[in-house]
């Protein structure tokens, strides 16, 4: 398996998904500076009891019953900590959950960020009905991007519609190139 943080990220959105959000919030952050790398998914969906919060965390948990495993949370917890970072999951039931994971960036083990554009650009269009936002920061500056924003300047178009498609790709694109470095 090729592990690198937007598998992760993916991994999370399809956790939100699977927890019937209908927003997820995607947060990235990469700083030379700070020497960090952190990624933040945070949902509104039905959240996690306390029982199932702490059992999240073993490797050999999970609610989907077509699969034996769950390797997502356990892989990327353990990832943080080899990379002297840190990992969070806060949930409540009926209110949604947040996870979040920083990672030392200059740390020989921390995987590479992965490919955030062509990540982002999919979710965003297979995830249409979800109002997802998304924000990536870097010692360079912002960017921020959200299914309504785009919604609102394309009007009733799908955003799989291939013009569509294709300004979704350069504003994502042009957003990114301006603060991160690839
Ligand atoms: N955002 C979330 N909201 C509610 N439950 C979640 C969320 N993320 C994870 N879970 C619970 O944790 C379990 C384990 O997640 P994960 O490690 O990604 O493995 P998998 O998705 O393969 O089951 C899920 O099956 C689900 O029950
Ligand atoms: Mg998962």
């Amino acid at each position: 398996m090729v592990e690198d943080l937007c598998f992760h990220l993916v991994d999370l959105v399809q956790n939100s998904v699977a927890a019937g959000a209908s927003a997820i919030g995607l947060g990235v952050t990469e700083s030379e500076h700070g020497d960090r790398l952190t990624l933040e998914v945070s949902d509104n969906g039905s959240g996690m009891d306390a029982e199932t919060l702490d059992r999240v965390q073993d490797p050999f948990f999970t609610t989907k019953s077509f699969k034996r495993v769950g390797l997502g949370i356990p892989l990327l917890k353990a990832t943080a900590q080899v990379c002297r970072g840190e990992f969070s999951i806060a949930s409540q039931v009926g209110q949604g959950t947040t996870v979040k994971a920083l990672l030392q960036k200059s740390h020989l083990d921390c995987p590479p960020l992965g490919d955030l554009e062509a990540t982002l650009l999919s979710l965003l269009v297979s995830l249409e009905g979800i109002d997802l936002r998304f924000t990536y920061r870097s010692d360079r500056g912002e960017f921020s991007l959200s299914s309504g924003d785009i919604r609102r300047q394309v009007g009733d178009l799908h955003f799989s519609h291939p013009d569509i498609y294709r300004f979704i790709k350069e504003y994502l694109h042009e957003g990114l190139a301006g603060v991160a470095r690839f």
